[in-house]
């Protein structure tokens, strides 16, 4: 993998510029996002003030990951991230289901992304007093909704902006009609999908650099939300602390995860480091630090500021501030969100290709996938077409579809790459080279889980209890038991290291947390996928014909 790293066929090479600044960058520019701006709401006020904590575990979690993830970087030094390392570890066939597990997160999580800085922006623009169609701003099924809200406030004539509503009808009856059906597109999304394409395509120095700016400025706006919104703290506010109980806070798994979604997507530009081993394990525990310290200072200030029950606004960080009057930094926070989102999109943007530029090298996909620019030194073919598969959604769905798809797809993606560094052979450590510090598991895990048992045997008892009705979550919480047991057990016997265990068990958890519905989903999604297996990469992959040669 490593002789072919960097360069396609043609010999046509990837640019090695990325330091370890540049890393730290793109991998904050990944993760403050939508998640922070936006997510963070509706977890908020479900779980109260005690959402803090959900920052702190789901920290953590990505903690272990990002050790794993970074373990793996400084051994596999190659772009496929995760997908890479799967293959390593387990072979190709779980390779492949972690590949497209991946485009859960980078792809379709882009569109996600795309839906929510077009909403960002149009607020942003209504706020400067320009308006965009209303058919031009919203897909079909959000259309209607909005049109359906919009009538109740009308004809109640209370409640909500009514001048607002009385725009959203207008807007609505003036979409275009074809075939007898009303169009409605998100343009914005799509053009900012096709400039951020554009740029991933040109380079990644183009890239890096527009990361950085974008950067700077959210960090900065987001250091000035905490240190202004800190003299508007109201402690009373923090009381009760976990208003819904422990599992209101836990409700907000799925968007408390997608807010540190990113840090791992660096590992995909691996072939674009300078010094990738020393550099990319660096760059993504950096990463992750500043934003974990930005986050929990972020959460306790917001709900410090307004009653918890207020929170649930697509916009929560601005709207406590026009809340305090203080508009003017609300109409920062919804630039800044506009920034955020650009350079979430941008790395995705990166990240997506460079997987599918891997998996073509192993023969999973076609040749074309691996292809890089002679002048722009990118993987081009595979950058538009994610370009065109994230775009072309975004005109027509609606977001909410997809934020636990791409949630639940990412932490898949990191208990495969926890358990994956466990197949590894222990090796001394290397100057200039990362090193999973080992630690031995053969007491800590099974005395760990069996903490863990003891403190949710009543829950355990009641999902025993209700086996047969059809509380699926209750059925994924027994999995995960027994899971922890297996873990625990193979941890005494195999003396597995701590950070890993821990690392797969607490993605494995928060992963069962998320609804049901979105599980079916994912299984859905990741049945197509072997599907795609079985009739392409299965006989066209490298190791598929070096099978049937040596048969
Ligand atoms: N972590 C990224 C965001 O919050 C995905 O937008």
């Amino acid at each position: 993998m490593q002789s072919e790293a960097g360069h396609d066929e043609e010999g046509h090479s990837l640019n090695r510029v990325l330091t370890v600044k540049d890393l730290t960058y793109l991998g904050i520019a990944a993760v403050v996002g939508a998640g922070i701006f936006s997510t963070i709401g509706s977890a908020a006020s479900n779980g109260g003030p005690g959402i803090s904590l959900l920052f702190v575990i789901t920290a953590i979690t990505c903690g272990f990951s990002a050790l794993c993830y970074a373990e793996f970087a400084s051994r596999v030094p190659i772009s496929g991230s995760a997908y890479t390392y799967a293959y390593v570890s387990f072979g190709e066939v779980i390779a492949w289901i972690i590949g497209w597990a991946l485009i859960l997160e980078y792809a379709i999580g882009n569109i996600v992304v795309a839906i929510s800085w077009s909403s960002y922006l149009n607020n942003l623009l209504l706020g400067l007093g320009i308006e965009i169609p209303f058919w031009m701003t919203t897909n079909a099924e959000d259309a209607h909704k909005a049109y359906e809200t919009a009538q109740q406030i009308v004809l109640a004539k209370a409640e909500g902006d009514l001048a607002g509503a009385q725009k959203i009808i207008a807007g609505f009856k003036d979409a275009p009609v074809l075939l007898g059906k009303s169009i409605f597109m998100n343009i914005p999304a799509f053009l900012i999908v096709g400039l951020i394409t554009a740029l991933a395509y040109i380079g990644i120095k183009e890239s890096k650099k527009s990361a950085n700016f974008m950067v700077v400025f959210k960090v900065a706006v987001i250091i000035l939300i905490i240190i202004v919104g800190f003299f508007y703290v109201k402690p009373e506010n923090w009381i009760p602390f976990m208003p819904n109980g422990f599992t209101g806070v836990l409700a907000g798994v799925s968007a408390v995860f997608y807010a540190y979604i990113g840090f791992d997507a660096i590992s995909t530009t691996a072939e674009e480091c300078k010094n990738p081993q020393r550099d990319l394990p660096r760059g993504m525990i950096y990463a992750l630090l500043i934003c974990t310290v930005l986050y929990i200072l972020i959460a306790l200030v917001l709900t410090g500021m307004v009653n918890y029950s207020e929170l649930d606004v697509p916009d929560p960080l601005a709207y406590v501030f026009d809340r305090i009057n203080l508009n003017w930094i609300g109409y920062i926070i919804s630039i800044s969100a506009v920034i955020a989102t650009t350079s979430v999109m941008l790395v995705f943007q990166l990240g997506q290709p460079r997987i599918w530029m891997s998996m073509s090298r192993d023969g999973l996909l076609p040749k074309a996938f691996g292809r890089i620019h002679k002048k722009y030194h990118t993987p081009a073919f595979a950058t538009i077409v994610t370009g065109i598969l994230v775009a072309v959604p975004t005109l027509f769905l609606p977001g909410s579809l997809v934020t636990d798809l791409t949630s639940i797809g990412t932490l898949f993606a990191f208990v495969l790459v926890c358990a994956g560094v466990l197949t590894l052979p222990r090796v001394a450590g290397e100057p200039g080279k990362f090193k999973l510090p080992y630690i031995n598991g053969q007491i800590i895990i099974p005395a760990i889980v069996s903490g863990f048992i003891f403190l949710s045997e009543t829950r355990i008892e009641e999902a025993i209890i209700n086996i047969g009705s059809e509380s699926y979550q209750e059925i994924l919480f027994l999995v995960f038991v027994f899971i922890a047991i297996i873990a625990a057990l193979f941890s005494a016997a195999k003396k597995y290291s701590v950070i890993p265990v821990l690392g797969a068990l607490s993605c494995l958890y928060l992963m069962i947390e998320i609804p049901p519905v979105s599980w079916f989903w994912f299984f859905v999604w990741m049945g197509g996928g072997l599907i795609i297996y079985f009739l392409y990469g299965y006989k066209r992959s490298k190791l598929g014909q070096t099978k049937q040669v040596s048969a």
